[in-house]
């Protein structure tokens, strides 16, 4: 899948966000070393501790399906107004870290500009034990 497809699917994902407090639809893609594909949306919570972002809903989605190396996430956020509000937060990057994230591409809505990263410049001197 080329990176437009996985952003693309990402925005889609973003549609079934659960974001009543926000409003802040976030879609992800994860793509596994073995080719298979999953997706998830944040999913909000009103104890807000509890929510889930969707880099955590698709990534943990893919391991528990047996995933333990993600070559590529995508994640896009229809309601930021550019791709500089559309970053992954920290935790996310952490979660990222976990599965060995090689590739991470980020953009917004539709027509918004696309940034691929890796995740060693997202995530310099990393946490693993
Ligand atoms: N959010 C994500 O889904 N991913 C991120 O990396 C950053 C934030 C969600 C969490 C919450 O539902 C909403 O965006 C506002 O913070």
């Amino acid at each position: 899948m080329t990176d437009h497809e996985l952003l693309s699917g990402a925005r889609e994902a973003a549609e079934f966000a659960y974001a009543p407090y926000s409003n802040f639809r976030v879609g992800a893609v994860v793509v596994a070393d073995d080719g298979r594909v999953f997706t998830g949306a944040n999913i909000e919570n009103a104890s807000y501790p509890a929510s889930s972002c969707a880099e955590a809903t698709a990534i943990n989605t893919a391991a528990a399906a047996g995933v333990r190396k993600i070559d590529t996430v995508a994640v896009a956020c229809i309601d930021a107004s550019d791709v500089d509000g559309a970053y992954p937060c920290g935790r996310c990057r952490q979660i990222m870290s976990e599965f060995d994230v090689d590739n991470v591409y980020v953009t917004a809505g539709e027509g918004s500009e696309i940034r691929e990263h890796t995740l060693d410049e997202l995530l310099p001197y990393r946490f693993k034990l």
